[in-house]
């Protein structure tokens, strides 16, 4: 990719954005990912962010990126170096997403032609990522953050920024999160806990993934991005 690293139009953001919510997997068994691919596409969901934080994570995303998952879009998660990024990249992420923000990876990223997500908390945080040409941003740890209050508070100002919120949101939390105008999609493992999966309940994961799609597709398109609508 040329040109600005994340803007919410690039290929692979493009089902994030349409569905509205980010499955964030903290664990998978590399053999359980494709799988685990398909209950969420089952639920409804075009997209998964595959942590970096177990042993097996890059052969999970291989798994899922390999053809036949039905188009399921995989990224990685926690991504902390470039080093990890290319790495990422190299397993068939297609976006790559950070808990902070790092010029080293979303310099990395760029190179590599995959959309970058830093994570911002702060006004200075962001406006490290406007300076890098990056408008769709991960406000994290979002509820620890000050959830819904402060990201209403930073959005007043940066008007131009799209955000996923994301950290110790659940389902309870994401009709909020999703009727503010300037969240395009909200991040979360709540459909994809360990426990659900080392239980082999992928019929949970795609209820609780349809049940966050019947909440997106209530909440609407972000009114920030409708014509006319709310900046
Ligand atoms: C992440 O990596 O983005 C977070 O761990 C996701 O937060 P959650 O587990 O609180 O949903």
């Amino acid at each position: 990719m040329t040109g600005t690293a994340s803007q919410p139009t690039d290929a692979p953001l493009a089902s994030i954005v349409r569905d509205r919510v980010v499955p964030v997997v903290p664990w998978v068994a590399p053999g359980m990912a494709r799988p685990l691919a398909d209950a969420l596409a089952a639920g409804g969901l075009g997209a998964l962010e595959v942590t970096l934080r177990f042993d097996g994570a890059l052969e999970a995303i291989r798994a899922i990126g390999a053809d036949g998952t039905g188009g399921v879009v995989v990224g990685a998660g926690t991504v902390l170096s470039a080093a990890q990024a290319e790495a990422a990249a190299e397993a068939g992420a297609r976006f790559i997403v950070s808990p902070g923000i790092s010029a080293a990876v979303v310099r990395r990223c760029r190179e590599l032609g995959v959309p970058c997500i830093p994570g911002v908390a702060t006004a200075t945080e962001v406006m490290t990522a406007l300076d890098e040409g990056l408008t769709l941003l991960k406000f994290f740890p979002a509820e620890a953050s000050g959830g819904v209050a402060t990201l209403k508070a930073l959005a007043a100002v940066f008007g131009g920024v799209r955000w996923v919120p994301t950290g110790g949101i659940g389902a309870a939390q994401l009709a909020d999160y999703l009727g503010l105008p300037q969240v395009a999609a909200v991040g979360g493992s709540w459909m994809v806990l360990r426990e659900l999966l080392e239980a082999g309940r992928l019929d949970e994961v795609t209820r609780l993934a349809a049940e966050a799609v019947a909440a997106a597709g209530a909440a609407g398109a972000p009114t920030a991005d409708r014509p006319g609508g709310a900046r």
